[in-house]
Order: structure tokens, then C-alpha cells, then sequence
């Protein structure tokens, strides 16, 4: 038997043409939807990820204004500037990309974004929301991850779900959302003992962990759903350069009931859910 593939690049496809509608629709109503997006310094993965992001807002009908600034920008220039954008009322979405420089310190720039246009979900007030169950914004691949399961039918309702990672981007807001859906959650990391048995137990595996094929195909219960966010360079061998998982892809698809592929299955939905976000930050604000 073989997995069934969890196609996150397809589900994102028609995700975006939602929001395409009714981002159409709400400029119509006089609130086209506005993200700002901030890149400070020149690391070249951010540069490729702030590209995707623009791109995807063109082509779903967002209005995105990107500022670039110098790796030397001080940290009172860039407060300023998310302060002005808080203040805008055409921007409804601000993001910081991040790693920031070494001298900037990032918490201190995301809780200076408004937690109402906090879109990436990481101010403390959007993880304390989370955490309580009330209205805020998710980070966007935790939330890429629930559309995921929810498309593919999987019953979370007292499900064993096991989230390996415990980062505040992916791994805690994960859980969170596990719970919220009912599934009873372990979350795993680098000091978990026994590692393989927790994996086992698991009718739900989420791998956010950040290490290449660190999950193999017997660490994983016959039937499970699996779903990888890692996103790893191989960085030798036959394949150096491609793109691979924290899952072993080929042991896993022998075991698994489902898998999402790397690429194609979270990193889309990450991006999709940029724009959903931006897109319910808009909603909101229109009804203010
Ligand atoms: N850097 C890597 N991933 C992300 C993300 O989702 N948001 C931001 N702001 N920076 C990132």
C-alpha cells in the first residue's frame, strides 16, 4: 500500500481564488485589502521568500507595498515605520520578515506591530488569543496545516496527535490548534526521550522540527496522516541542492495513510494563508 498524497500546492491554487473573489469584493465596498511587508538586510532566502509574498498578493488581487531597508537600519527607524503602518488605514496586514539582523531585537519589533494587523500571528497577544481561544490571527503554517487536514477529511476528535517541534512559529501554535480541534497532543523535541515510540502512537504526525529525513518510515503507525513542514537543502550526494522534508519521504509513503510531499503539501498553504489572513485583517477592519 501507499500513502495518499496530501496536495497542499493544489488546495492553495483554490484557496487563493477564494480570496481572490472576495478581496474583489471588499475593494468594491471601498477596502481593498493591504499588506506591508517589511525586509531589513540582505539575506538572501528572505529576499526570495518577500518575492513569493508579493507575488502572491498581485496575483490574488492584494494590494502588497514592500519596504527594503539596509541591514545598518536602527531599530528606532524601523519602530517608526511599523508605527506609521499601524496608523495607515489602507494597510491591514504588516509583516517583518524575519531572521533580523543580530542588532535588531525582532520580539521588540513584532510586539510593535498592532496584534489587529499582526497577520503573521507572532505578537503575544496573537499567541495568547490562540492559547485561550479567543479572535486573533494563527501563525500562517499551523493554519495552513488544520486547512490541510480539514480538506482531507481527517477526524481530529480524540485523535493522538503528535506534534514534533516546539517552536512559537509552528510547533506550540500547533498544538494549540490540536487541541482546539479535540485530538489529544504530545509535542516532541530535541530533548524527547524515545522520540520513535511517541511518533508510533501517532494517528496524526506533525514534523516541524528542522532536521532532513529525521522520520522514518518505522517511526510511523500503519495508517497515519504525516504532515511535513520541514523544508531542508540536501546538502550533498546525487540530489545536493534539492529540496527535501524532516520525513523520510520514501520509507514514509510505504507506511503512511497520507503525506504531504515536500515540496507541494505546507510550504503552498504557508503562503496561502498569508493572504487569508490579510484578507480577514481587511474584513475586520471594514467593520469597525
Ligand atoms: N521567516 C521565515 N518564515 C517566516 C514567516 O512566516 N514570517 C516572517 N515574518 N518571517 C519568516
Amino acid at each position: 500500500m501507499t500513502a495518499r498524497l496530501l496536495d497542499g500546492a493544489a488546495l492553495a491554487q483554490r484557496i487563493r481564488a477564494e480570496v481572490a473573489e472576495r478581496a474583489a469584493q471588499l475593494a468594491r465596498q471601498g477596502t481593498p485589502p493591504g499588506l506591508a511587508v517589511l525586509l531589513v538586510g540582505d539575506d538572501p532566502a528572505s529576499a526570495v521568500y518577500v518575492k513569493h509574498k508579493v507575488k502572491d498578493c498581485e496575483e490574488s488581487g492584494l494590494r502588497s507595498v514592500l519596504q527594503r531597508l539596509p541591514a545598518d537600519t536602527t531599530e528606532a527607524d524601523l519602530l517608526a515605520r511599523i508605527r506609521a503602518l499601524n496608523a495607515d488605514p489602507a494597510i491591514h496586514g504588516i509583516l517583518v520578515q524575519l531572521p533580523l539582523p543580530p542588532h535588531l531585537d525582532a520580539q521588540r519589533v513584532i510586539e510593535t506591530i498592532s496584534p489587529l494587523k499582526d497577520v503573521d500571528g507572532f505578537h503575544v497577544a496573537s499567541a495568547g488569543a490562540l492559547m485561550t481561544g479567543q479572535r486573533g490571527f494563527v501563525p500562517c503554517t499551523p493554519l495552513g496545516v488544520m486547512r490541510l487536514l480539514a480538506h482531507a477529511g481527517v477526524d481530529l476528535a480524540g485523535a493522538e496527535a503528535v506534534v514534533v517541534g516546539r517552536s512559537n512559529i509552528v510547533g506550540k501554535p500547533q498544538a494549540m490548534l490540536l487541541l482546539q480541534a479535540s485530538a489529544t497532543v504530545t509535542i516532541c523535541h530535541s530533548r524527547t526521550r524515545d522520540l520513535a515510540a511517541h511518533c508510533r502512537r501517532a494517528d496524526v504526525l506533525v514534523v516541524a522540527a528542522g532536521r532532513a529525513r529525521m522520520i522514518t518510515g518505522d517511526m510511523i503507525k500503519p495508517g497515519a496522516v504525516v504532515i511535513d513542514v520541514g523544508m531542508n537543502r540536501i546538502p550533498d550526494g546525487p540530489q545536493a541542492g534539492r529540496l527535501c522534508g524532516d520525513v523520510d519521504f520514501d520509507s514514509a509513503l510505504a507506511v503512511a495513510g497520507a503525506i504531504t510531499p515536500v515540496p507541494g503539501g505546507v510550504g503552498p498553504m504557508t503562503r496561502a494563508m498569508l493572504l487569508v489572513n490579510t484578507l480577514e485583517a481587511a474584513t475586520r477592519a471594514a467593520a469597525r
